[in-house]
């Protein structure tokens, strides 16, 4: 058979609300047209983020059920252990609340607390607004070293999430000891859900043993990248998803995953170093803001599910159906002329705003008119990534739909598609916008815009 269906039923449903136009043009006014500040159930649609979004299995729910609520040494805590000890291959593991908290730990584990990382920068393909902003806080520099070909929407390279392994030696050459790690972020949400090969791991880690530096992962898609190893790169077909996910752990030093993703659930968070000497400083600083060592700031519970949500996620036919839905999408808003980052990334097509809306200039958020003409029109959330969220790192205006895993189904795809054509009929309409109120390095989540008059837009 051709067909690739969902392998799942329906257990329990949620009804969606639909809205009128009329009612989502007021909450666009009212959330001063920033779509993290319309509440949930204005949404029709909710393609905001694939973090935390999905739905759980109903072996999840089992084990909710089953979850150890002890404060230390709960049995579901020594499960997650056994789980991520066998995914990944690294001893030392710690559960944290969500991928940042991961993220802040190791900044602090690897150069001290803020602001002791003057002078020091940590490389990596293209880092996550939170990563670059955790670095950021401790004072060190965030590098992107995306290869040229990462670095364009129409590109259609395997592996645009690699990292430029000349402009890393050439960093490391010109710097030598002001680079405390080097970061690959597999798959590489900001610039497409873009993945990384082996080959690409491999050529870091020589690097990075030639410079004595480590290798981290931001390894928050792990099993989305393993699959796009084995069905794109020469040589990885015969491997399990499975297997090359652990080889690429095996490859590392360290790594932080946000289990929102990959990890299939709501909320969780790990954190993984080789060193023990690094692992007794995570812990404590563990202790100090999260919680202790075997709960990491969750419910038993939510060990449990992060457990068993590992595991699912490396399921070659749940891959299989995930990876072919989202390129779904991507082919049909390709066919009828809209311009994406191309191949289909694993986890979100990415909308170039830029070429959506030529008429407006990247300083008047092309992405951001974007987002917000299609939550108008159709109810859909979707989330710039481009000069509102990255500022001067933009390298493209994007709008990303990203898809909730085992969630949505087809019809609901469809209908999106339908939209996003709706909007490009009349895409000369849209206008951009200005910053009204803003603050920090992560502005995004809270601020304020207001629509630039037509006439301004036409002239600019
Ligand atoms: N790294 C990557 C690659 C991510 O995509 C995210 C989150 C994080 C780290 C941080 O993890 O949210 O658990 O603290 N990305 C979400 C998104 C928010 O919408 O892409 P977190």
């Amino acid at each position: 058979m051709k067909t690739i269906i969902e392998p799942f039923r329906i257990k329990t449903v949620e009804p969606l609300r639909l809205t009128t136009i009329s009612e989502r043009r007021d909450q666009l006014r009212r959330a001063g047209y920033n779509l993290f500040r319309v509440p949930a159930r204005h949404v029709l649609i909710d393609l905001l983020t694939d973090s935390g979004t999905g739905a759980m299995s109903s072996e999840q729910w089992a084990g909710v059920m089953r979850g150890d609520e002890s404060y230390a040494g709960a049995d579901s805590y020594y499960r997650f252990l056994r789980t991520v000890r066998s995914v990944t291959g690294f001893d030392h593991v710690l559960p944290t609340h969500q991928g940042r908290a991961s993220e802040r730990i190791l900044v602090e584990t690897l150069i001290g607390s803020p602001p002791a990382g003057c002078g020091k920068v940590i490389p990596g393909n293209a880092h996550f607004d939170t990563t670059r902003a955790n670095i950021e806080h401790a004072g060190a520099e965030a590098i992107d070293l995306l290869t040229e070909d990462g670095r364009t929407a129409v590109s259609a390279a395997p592996f645009k999430g690699n990292l430029d392994t000349k402009r890393l030696r050439a960093l490391l050459e010109r710097r030598p000891g002001d680079v405390p790690a080097v970061m690959l972020t597999v798959t590489c949400n900001t610039n497409g859900g873009q993945p990384v090969a082996f080959r690409n791991v491999q050529r870091v880690r020589a690097i990075c043993d030639e410079f004595g530096v480590p290798l981290i992962l931001d390894a928050a898609r792990f099993a989305e990248n393993a699959w796009f190893i084995k069905t794109r790169e020469p040589g990885q077909a015969a491997r399990s998803v499975r297997e090359i996910a652990r080889s690429v752990f095996e490859l590392a030093d360290g790594a932080t995953i946000s289990a929102k993703k990959d990890g299939l659930v709501n909320i969780g968070g790990v954190l993984l170093l080789r060193d023990e000497e690094m692992f007794q400083r995570a812990s404590d600083l563990l202790i100090l803001t999260e919680g202790f060592v075997t709960y990491g700031g969750l419910a038993g519970r939510d060990l449990e599910a992060m457990a068993i949500g590992i595991d699912e996620a490396l399921d070659e036919d749940y891959l299989r159906y995930r990876v072919r839905s989202i390129e779904y999408l991507g082919q049909k808003l390709a066919e009828a002329g809209v311009r994406i980052v191309q191949p289909p990334g694993g986890h979100a097509i990415y909308i170039d705003a830029a070429a959506f809306c030529p008429h407006i200039p990247a300083a008047e958020f092309p992405g951001q008119a974007l987002a917000c003409a299609l939550y108008e029109h159709a109810g859909i959330r979707a989330c710039e990534i481009g000069s509102v969220m990255l500022g001067e790192h933009a390298v493209l205006e994007l709008v990303r739909l990203a898809i909730p895993r085992r969630t949505y189904t087809q019809s609901h795809i469809d209908y999106v598609i339908e939209a996003v054509l709706e909007v490009k009929h009349r895409a000369e309409e849209l206008v951009g916008f200005r910053l009204a109120e803003s603050s920090g390095s992560l502005r995004h989540f809270t601020a304020r815009f207001e629509p630039v008059s037509r006439e301004r837009t036409a002239t600019a």
